[in-house]
């Protein structure tokens, strides 16, 4: 696979923030980072809760991270998790809602020690709904 030192970049501070995850219940922890259209690098962790359907996956904090500093064009994203897995359908079209061209944004799934897939968004989430 073919990495940018940008993408190396945002795959590193998924797996950096990843060790911030909130993940009591599940003992799943999961690191993600968008990178927007401006350059900014952004994390997010799963936070979970004792009520557990409040649980918020890492790569919807990224994104709300992101949009509440004003940013709201994703271009690349990063997904750590123990096993390699690719992100729930809800982040995918949360995601979808601020990459302006999904075809382009590239979706980065990586363990803490192995780079294991490359997609892009459009192909985890065809047909995703829009307004
Ligand atoms: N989780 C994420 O953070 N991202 C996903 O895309 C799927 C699942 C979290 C939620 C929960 O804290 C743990 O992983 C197990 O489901």
């Amino acid at each position: 696979m073919n990495l940018s030192d940008a993408d190396r970049e945002l795959i590193a501070l998924a797996r950096q923030v990843r060790q911030n995850a909130y993940a009591r219940y599940s003992n799943y922890s999961v690191g993600s980072a968008v990178r927007t259209a401006s350059g900014k690098l952004v994390g997010g962790v799963n936070v979970e809760n004792a009520s557990y359907g409040l649980t918020v996956c890492a790569e919807r904090v990224a994104v709300l991270r992101a949009v509440a500093e004003g940013e709201r064009a994703i271009v690349a994203v990063a997904v750590v998790t123990p096993d390699g897995a690719t992100p729930c359908g809800a982040c995918r079209q949360v995601l979808s809602e601020f990459a302006p061209d999904p075809e382009q944004c590239l979706v980065w799934i990586a363990t803490p020690d192995h780079l294991v897939a490359r997609y892009t968004l459009a192909e985890l989430l065809p047909h995703g709904f829009r307004l």
